[in-house]
């Protein structure tokens, strides 16, 4: 993780006060080659960040402010009184830590709760099966819905099975091409499958390997379509009962969820800023989300982008220096129920949007990084590599494509990227694994996660 400190806090040596600057108006003047020289220039200060996050007194901190808030709150579900815990613990963090403009900035956000649940396959044999409800489904009546089994591998074959589908338990098994592309049957697949009369439905869990554990997530109904329960079994119960109906099985399943969605609740995205000194009104924004789902710590998710988005402000405030434009720390609420927090507080500043430089979000894990990705136009990726030349001590320079995130895409889609000038970037780390926190680098390096 620290390696990623770095690695956000080099970033921002392109908002030093120290030497030129770069901003979109300055770059339309002045050659490639002296915005070059330029960022080479700042290869000492990137020495002394690093040197701070990696060897000096900061190397674990993030990590161990990380263990005391998750081992202290736990989960943080969007609507829960431990993600308000959270979010106070953290503006005190802040203030404490010594940051600017330390405020919450109010969110509506929405309030489920998993409840009791379980399933089991009664017909061809009992089988207790893992399942987690996914956010904002509906409850099952109390005695369950027990219902036979239809199994489909993708929306096509239920559309083309649809008459087979009423009254039934859709299981989808869906193989696993990518995230994007998978995801939409558990956000979609319940409101699908009632379309076509299901009673509920299961859907494989969107993994690319599984050791019988079921992944929860959220997933919309639609206007006008019944609600119909909704969980995810694992990939290893999907394949089963694949096998199971194409050898002419009929399954049945007996399902009980105690789900329930309450009013929308109070919540906050938390901000922390270092002023810039040349350009205050100018942003660059760093950020990850303070939710998480209820069935885990969130130190993966994304407490880790939480906290080095932190960590990459206490580095330059810790090392006396102060950018030329403002760096804003904002750690969004409700991330997991569609960046709810995220797109409030686009509608609230995107007024200012010709003064966001760039935007990031940390929202992958905790790996070792390698690079960053990047979205933006050539022009501006050629400075991104430059820029990352910088953490050649610590050999995370890779520029990928594609930068994308729930929290910072409502800024991306407001049209800048591909643009010339390089207003808007988004950038996504890759983190290094926390059971990697504490190596020294060399001994990271030979166990590099990809
Ligand atoms: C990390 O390893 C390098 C190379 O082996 C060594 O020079 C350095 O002193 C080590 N740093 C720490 C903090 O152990
Ligand atoms: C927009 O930026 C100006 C400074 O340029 C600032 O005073 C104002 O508060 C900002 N508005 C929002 C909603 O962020
Ligand atoms: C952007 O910042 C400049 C100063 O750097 C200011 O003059 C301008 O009003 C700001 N624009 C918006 C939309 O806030
Ligand atoms: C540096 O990172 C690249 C991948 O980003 C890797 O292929 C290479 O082996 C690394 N070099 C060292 C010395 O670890
Ligand atoms: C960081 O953690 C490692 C592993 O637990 C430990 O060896 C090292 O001394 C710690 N460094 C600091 C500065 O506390
Ligand atoms: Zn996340």
């Amino acid at each position: 993780m620290k390696f990623l400190l770095t690695f956000i806090g080099v970033f921002h040596l392109l908002s030093l006060n120290s030497g030129k600057t770069i901003c979109k108006n300055d770059i339309s003047q002045r050659t490639f080659q002296e915005i070059k020289e330029e960022i080479a220039s700042y290869g000492d200060v990137a020495k002394e960040i690093i040197n701070l996050a990696v060897y000096g007194k900061a190397q674990n901190r993030s990590y161990d402010r990380l263990a005391l808030l998750v081992d202290t709150v736990g989960p943080r579900p969007s609507g829960s009184k431990n993600l308000e815990k959270a979010i106070q613990i953290m503006y005190q963090n802040l203030q404490e830590d010594g940051l600017e403009n330390v405020h919450l900035e109010p969110v509506k956000i929405p309030h489920w709760e998993r409840g009791e649940e379980f399933a089991v396959m009664l017909v061809p044999r009992i089988h207790k099966m893992a399942i987690l409800g996914l956010g904002s489904s509906i409850g099952t009546p109390p005695e369950g819905i027990t219902a036979e089994v239809l199994v489909v591998t993708s929306f096509e074959e239920l559309q083309r099975r649809a008459p087979e589908a009423r009254g039934k338990i859709v299981v989808y098994n869906q193989p696993y091409i990518n995230y994007a592309t998978t995801v939409q049957y558990r956000v979609q697949g319940a409101a699908e499958a009632a379309k076509v009369g299901a009673l509920a439905s299961l859907i494989r869990s969107v993994a690319s390997f599984s050791i019988y554990s079921p992944h929860t997530g959220v997933q919309e109904y639609q206007d006008g379509v019944p609600k119909i329960p909704t969980a995810c079994i694992t990939v290893e119960d999907a394949e089963m009962m694949s096998r199971m109906a194409s050898r002419g099985n009929k399954i049945v399943i007996q399902l009980k969820m105690g789900a329930k969605n309450y009013p929308d609740a109070d919540s906050f995205n938390t901000v922390a800023e270092i002023i810039g000194s040349k350009y205050p009104e100018q942003v660059v924004l760093v950020s990850g989300h303070l939710d998480s789902w209820d069935v885990g710590q969130g130190a993966m998710d994304d407490g880790g982008g939480a906290f080095i988005s932190w960590e990459a402000l206490s580095l330059i405030k810790d090392l006396g220096l102060r950018p030329k434009r403002t760096l804003r720390l904002v750690l969004w609420t409700a991330e997991e129920q569609g960046g709810v927090g995220a797109f409030q507080y686009y509608q609230l500043h995107k007024a200012n949007i010709s003064n966001y430089s760039l935007v990031m979000e940390s929202d992958l894990g905790t790996f070792l990084p390698s690079g960053l990705q990047f979205t933006g136009s050539e022009k501006a990726r050629a400075i991104m590599e430059e820029v990352m030349r910088l953490l050649q001590p610590v050999n995370i320079t890779q520029v990928f494509r594609a930068g994308e995130g729930t929290d910072i895409n409502f800024w991306i889609q407001a049209g800048v990227p591909g643009t010339f000038s390089p207003s808007i970037f988004s950038l996504q780390i890759f983190y290094i694994q926390q059971c990697l926190q504490g190596l020294n680098l060399s001994s990271a390096r030979t166990l590099f996660w990809k």
